[in-house]
C-alpha cells in the first residue's frame, strides 16, 4: 500500500501537480462509479452494437465524400463500417500498412478520438500503441480507467499519413462520414477529443486546443449533440511536459463528470 501511494505521488510530481485543487481529498481507491462497465474486449462482428439511423449529409460535398457518406450510412455494425473504410479509395491507403480502426470497449460509454495513426499504430493496426498511447494509458489509469474495460479509442483518420504529417482538410472531410457513423454505432455518453485536429474539426471551432480544452462542449454528431471534452494530445505532452498540469486538470474534470459530480452539458 505504501509503495502504491508513493507511486501515485511520484506520478503527480512527474506531471507537475504542485497544488491541491479540492478542499477535501478524493478517494481514488473507492470502488468505481457507474461509468465503467466491465465488458469483454470488443469483437467487431458482435451484434451488441445495434444499427443506428444514419444522419443525412449536407448537399454540395465532393462526389468522393458523398460516396463515402453513402458507404458509411449503409454500415449496420462496426465490422461493416471497418470493411467500408477499407474499401474506400484514398492515397493514404496506398502508403499505409494497416488500417487502424479502433481499440478498447465500444460499450463503455466513453469514446476517445485522436488524430491519426503513427508508425507503431500503422505496423500493429491498433490506435495509440506507441509512446503517446502508453502515456495515454498511464494518464487514464491515474483516474482509474483502463482501455480493456472503461474506454474506446479511434482516430479522425484510419490510415497513417506519410511521415506522420498533419491530416489535410481533404482527408479529414473524406473520412468524417465514417467517424460520425462510428459514433452513431457506438453511442457513447461522453467523448474526449485528443488534440487540436479532432477538437477543431469535430467542434467546428476556430480556436486552438489551448482555448478549447478544459470544458465540455456540445458536439453536433448529425444525430443530436453529445458532450465532448477537448484535451491536449499525449504526443504534445511528451514534447511539452509542463503542459501535463493542464492535462491533469482535464482528467480530473473527466473523472468528476463520470462520477456524476459535475455536469457535462
Ligand atoms: N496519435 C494519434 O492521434 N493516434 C494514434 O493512434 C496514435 C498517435
Amino acid at each position: 500500500m505504501r509503495e502504491e501511494l508513493l507511486a501515485a505521488l511520484r506520478l503527480q510530481l512527474d506531471w507537475g501537480v504542485d497544488e491541491a485543487l479540492e478542499d477535501a481529498p478524493i478517494d481514488r481507491f473507492r470502488a468505481p462509479a457507474p461509468v465503467p462497465v466491465a465488458a469483454p474486449p470488443p469483437e467487431l462482428a458482435q451484434p451488441a452494437i445495434r444499427a443506428a439511423p444514419a444522419a443525412p449529409l449536407p448537399p454540395g460535398l465532393p462526389p468522393a465524400v458523398l460516396a463515402a457518406g453513402s458507404r458509411a450510412a449503409a454500415a449496420q455494425d462496426l465490422a461493416a463500417l471497418r470493411q467500408a473504410i477499407a474499401e474506400t479509395d484514398s492515397p493514404l491507403r496506398d502508403t499505409a500498412t494497416n488500417l487502424v480502426f479502433a481499440d478498447g470497449v465500444a460499450e463503455s460509454g466513453l469514446m476517445m478520438i485522436g488524430e491519426a495513426p503513427g508508425a507503431d499504430e500503422d505496423r500493429l493496426g491498433r490506435p495509440f500503441v506507441g509512446l503517446s498511447g502508453q502515456l495515454l494509458d498511464r494518464m487514464m489509469a491515474s483516474i482509474g480507467l483502463e482501455r480493456s474495460r472503461n474506454f474506446y479509442l479511434t482516430n479522425i483518420l484510419p490510415w497513417r499519413p506519410p511521415g506522420n504529417r498533419t491530416p489535410t482538410d481533404g482527408e479529414i472531410t473524406l473520412f468524417l462520414p465514417f467517424l460520425l457513423r462510428h459514433i452513431a454505432l457506438v453511442r457513447p455518453r461522453h467523448i474526449v477529443l485528443l488534440g487540436g485536429t479532432p477538437a477543431k474539426s469535430l467542434l467546428r471551432a476556430k480556436e486552438g486546443i489551448t482555448r478549447l480544452r478544459g470544458r465540455w462542449h456540445q458536439m453536433e454528431t448529425g444525430e443530436g449533440k453529445l458532450p465532448a471534452l477537448p484535451t491536449l494530445h499525449p504526443a504534445y505532452l511528451l514534447r511539452s511536459p509542463a503542459a501535463k498540469r493542464e492535462a491533469w486538470m482535464d482528467l480530473v474534470l473527466l473523472r468528476r463528470t463520470l462520477d456524476g459530480d459535475v455536469a457535462s452539458g
